[in-house]
């Protein structure tokens, strides 16, 4: 980092490069952010009052940075030239059609980022790839890059994934458990290597893992693939706690408390969601079926099917309950968003759930204290798109009118809010009997049946 400022930049103005340029910019006073995007409807959300979406601090920092060592732009020309060291933050999502549709991840954006790199660079850069790729993916970039660079321009190419959560992207970025750096074994990527760390100076040398490409890379989708495990076999254990009388949180606590399997990730529920564990889990399914990895596709696959199965189980539940009768019936759906504290409704299991209880014919009453109406109708569209939503949809702000005269209430996503209902005022203003399933552990399921609530939460003795 020889020049004062340190001039680099983040191609994707997402939930990964946002937050990544705004900490960095946060905590290197000697570092100078300039953030690109193609989409100018975006750049200018980040230029202004209103961010495309919440994440909490995060608009904080913006409005620190902005424009002082933190730049949003459209210019792609002027960032990369500018920039000596460069992010790669571009979606990877999952492909839709084709070979591989549905599981391998499709790169257009990644390569389309490379040629623009290459024609835009003038002098050598250090490129870093921290957008989720599958393996070997950084030799693809590579080869790209090096078959358009300008005459004697170089590029040296880093892997370093991104291990934050939504929700608490801020925190995580803050006081990372740690930091990956993938690199090849030359001396210009060592010294590359050595830059970047630096550019993380807030965070402890131990705590920063140097590894080859390939390695970083694998790091990033076993990471998303173990914590997805870890959910899923704890929803597997939660049915079998539903019907043998055992209890799921008491069963997570005494594992937790196991050293060597810890505390965290052990919260039985409505499964996972968000745009990040599926589509990583099918990333890595499909490199083994790439490979020819039969065993390994099949327990990976395992995974996925007991999530899909756990929102199905929970449908299943509020039929059963409720005679399997809930057609015309209002059903006020607390939570939308994948989790709480994010305005992100990407894979969230509601969407799904939603669906499953349109097509049965209920309507559905919508509060989410972040997830937009029009996001959230989007969503849902998307799965019917012959149903015509108005009739069946309302999304509400607040949630008092969308339990008001209900006769079920479903808790889909963790909101603190959700845990401060007044259950007894609750109950007053809804239709008899009055039904509550709770997704997501929120629900003091004793107090709730102590006021005459009929109440399933998942894992729990029925
Ligand atoms: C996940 C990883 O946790 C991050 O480390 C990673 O960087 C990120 O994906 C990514 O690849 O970008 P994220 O999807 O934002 O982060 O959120 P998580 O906190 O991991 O939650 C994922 C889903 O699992 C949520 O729907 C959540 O409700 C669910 N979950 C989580 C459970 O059902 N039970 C749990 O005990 C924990």
């Amino acid at each position: 980092m020889e020049k004062k400022p340190y001039p680099i930049c983040c191609l994707g103005a997402g939930y990964v490069g946002v937050p990544t340029m705004a900490v960095i910019c946060e905590k290197n006073p000697d570092i100078k952010a300039t953030v690109f995007d193609v989409d100018e409807k975006r750049i200018a959300a980040w230029k202004s009052e209103n961010l495309p979406f919440y994440e909490p601090d995060l608009e904080d920092i913006i409005k620190a940075k902005r424009d002082k060592s933190l730049f949003f732009s459209t210019d792609a020309e002027k960032s990369i030239n500018e920039a000596d060291l460069i992010y790669i933050c571009v979606g990877t999502p999952t492909k839709t059609t084709g070979i591989g549709a549905g599981m391998g991840t499709n790169l257009t954006y990644i390569e389309s980022t490379a040629r623009m790199i290459a024609k835009y660079s003038k002098t050598n850069k250090i490129i870093v790839e921290k957008s989720t790729v599958p393996v070997q993916t950084s030799s693809y970039l590579e080869k790209v890059l090096k078959a358009n660079a300008q005459p004697n321009v170089t590029f040296e190419i880093l892997s370093n994934p991104e291990f934050m959560a939504e929700g608490s992207a801020i925190r995580d970025l803050r006081k990372p458990d740690r930091v990956v750096i993938g690199g090849k074994d030359t001396e210009s990527a060592q010294k590359a290597i050595e830059i970047l760390k630096k550019i993380y100076c807030w965070v402890d040398d131990k705590q920063i893992v140097t590894t080859n490409l390939f390695s970083s890379e694998l790091i990033k989708l076993t990471a998303n693939a173990f914590l997805a495990q870890r959910v899923s076999s704890i929803n597997a254990i939660a049915e079998v706690a539903e019907v043998t009388g055992a209890n799921v949180h008491e069963i997570a606590r005494g594992i937790g408390l196991d050293s060597r399997i810890g505390p965290k990730f052990l919260g039985a529920g409505i499964g996972f969601g968000g745009s990040c564990f599926q589509k990583d889990l099918f990333n890595l399914i499909y490199l083994c079926e790439w490979f020819n990895l039969k065993e390994v596709v099949a327990y990976w696959k395992q995974v996925v099917i007991m999530n899909d199965h756990q929102r199905k189980r929970f449908v299943m539940k509020i039929l059963n309950k409720m005679f399997n009768n809930i057609t015309s019936k209002k059903i006020s759906v607390l939570g939308f968003a994948f989790k709480k504290d994010t305005s992100d409704t990407r894979e969230s299991p509601a969407i799904y759930i939603s669906d499953y209880l349109i097509k049965e014919g209920a309507h559905l009453s919508i509060y989410d204290p972040k997830a937009t109406k029009e996001t959230i109708l989007r969503d849902l569209q998307a799965l019917t798109p012959n149903v015509n939503l108005e009739k069946q949809v309302t999304v509400v702000s607040n949630a008092q009118d969308s339990i008001k005269e209900s006769h079920a209430i479903l808790i889909l996503t963790d909101w603190d809010e959700f845990k401060e209902l007044n259950l007894a005022e609750t109950y007053k203003i809804m239709e008899k009997p009055a039904y509550i399933f709770d997704g997501r552990n929120v629900i003091d399921q004793k107090e709730a049946r102590k006021i005459g609530f009929e109440t399933y939460s998942v894992g729990t003795p029925l």
